[in-house]
């Protein structure tokens, strides 16, 4: 068993169609629902990675908000007014001492009308000035200037990484964020200079996704959210075995959804080849006894447990040791099979799910009558909350469509992308947790 701590990439290359014939990259569609409508302040200091928040401004303006660009002296060395202006569809502020404002007050006038201030990239000199609260030049004056309860300040660093391990860039971080301010993450890897660490600014699609995370209510805050996903692999020998074509991303989106709303995520994930969701724990699993294994490492450290994990109901009873070989009989081997354990029918037994410290959520795929099934699912796993979704029409699939049967009844999540389906479930399980569950 392997503990990961991945990162989450947005994956571009997955597209799901909304609004009629356009076709966006999922990252947009989530974005797109907290972003649409509110107008950023897009705060460019002097660095390389000012080459990212051109694409970060596009990215943006394509998600629904109005972006207002501001940059100090240093940036416009990196980056021209004139692409800022042209991506953002309005003239780019750089002077405290700009004529075009009426009253000649940009640094009021800007930081009024946001609904958030975004400094990418921010040097180490510009949080240095941050934290001092210097005002010498308009862009550090508007920070300054802001309504501080109303206008959320969010800070991505960008450095060489001897730069972002000083003491002194760490500490003006944490006074930053003391004052009020959102520090982003870094990204690791190779850097402009040559060298390789931490310090690079996050690229612009996980910026998005990060703004708009910032912007999600935190309805699970405080909950432990424990999940299984993607299909089993059950060994008949070392090179073979019996899987099934469960792609995961229900399951991962869900796990991305929960964490953007508060919760403290580990993903329990069967053999899939999908990035984990940024800030989500994850344990690679293979077979159904380990994730049972995994799961019930965890378990006591949870308040909600979901299993989308498509669990295979056998294991072949002795997988051999070295691969089976034709002998050229023409005979084929004899397999048979034992049950797999149900790991969700074996946590909802559990005393905390039974006294309510543990709410259980169940899946079921299946073909036809979906609604019968469903509801008798739930009774014999004896969760308080079961999602249905019809298996051959979204298995694999970027999108789906849920019923939710509980004990009062059903409601549909008509079909819409595995990312927004997941939110819409964790706003419900918002509503539905009880009370009485620990927010541990
Ligand atoms: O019995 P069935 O496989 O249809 O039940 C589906 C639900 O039970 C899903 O939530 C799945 O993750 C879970 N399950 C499990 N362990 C099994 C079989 C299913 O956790 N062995």
């Amino acid at each position: 068993m392997e503990v990961v701590n991945g990162d989450y990439r947005c994956q571009p290359q997955l597209t799901a169609c909304v609004a009629g014939q356009l076709t966006l990259p999922l990252c947009y569609i989530r974005a797109m629902q907290e972003l649409a409508g509110k107008h950023i302040v897009l705060g460019l200091s002097g660095g390389v990675a000012c080459y990212k928040s051109a694409q970060l401004c596009r990215l943006l303006t394509k998600a629904g908000a109005t972006v207002q660009v501001v940059m100090t002296e240093a940036a416009e060395q990196f980056m021209t007014p004139v692409t800022m202006q042209a991506l953002s569809g309005r003239t780019v502020y750089t002077s405290q001492w700009d004529a075009r404002e009426a009253n000649n007050m940009p640094h009021i006038n800007l930081s009024r009308e946001a609904d958030a201030v975004v400094i990418a990239p921010c040097s180490a000199d510009f949080v240095a000035k941050l934290a001092q609260g210097r005002a010498d030049e308009l862009l550090s004056l508007m920070c300054v200037a802001r309504p501080i309860d109303r206008v959320p300040l969010l800070l991505a660093p960008a450095m060489n990484r001897e730069m972002w391990a000083h003491p002194a860039t760490q500490r003006n971080f944490a006074q930053a964020a003391a004052d009020g301010a959102h520090v982003l993450g870094v990204g690791v890897g190779e850097q402009a200079c040559g060298e390789t660490g931490d310090g690079r600014m996050l690229e612009p699609e996980e910026l998005l996704a990060d703004i708009a995370a910032f912007f999600t209510p935190k309805v699970l805050a405080g909950h432990k959210l424990l999940i299984t996903a993607g299909p089993t692999f059950e060994a008949i020998d070392p090179v073979r075995g019996i899987t099934n074509l469960s792609s995961g991303k229900m399951g991962f989106a869900i796990a991305a959804a929960a964490k953007t709303a508060g919760a403290q995520v580990t993903l329990v994930a069967g053999p899939v080849h999908l990035s984990t969701p940024r800030g989500v724990r994850r344990i690679n699993v293979q077979s159904a006894q380990q994730m049972l294994g995994a799961v019930q490492s965890q378990i006591d450290q949870a308040s909600i447990f979901i299993a989308t994990a498509a669990v295979a109901d056998w294991r072949p009873a002795n997988a051999a040791d070295q691969k089976i070989k034709k002998d050229g009989s023409g005979d084929v081997p004899a397999l048979s099979f034992v049950e797999n354990p149900d790991i969700l029918a074996t946590v909802a037994q559990s005393e905390r799910a039974q006294s309510g410290a543990l709410y259980c959520v169940g899946f079921a795929a299946e073909s036809h009558d979906l609604l019968a099934y469903a509801t008798a699912k739930r009774v014999r796993k004896g969760v308080p909350l079961l999602v249905g979704n019809i298996g051959p029409a979204t298995f694999g699939q970027d999108d789906n469509a849920l019923l939710l049967v509980d004990a009062s009844g059903h409601r549909e999540l008509p079909r819409a992308s595995k990312t927004a389906l997941g939110h819409q479930l964790v706003a419900e399980l918002a509503r539905r947790v009880p009370a009485t569950t620990t927010r541990l």
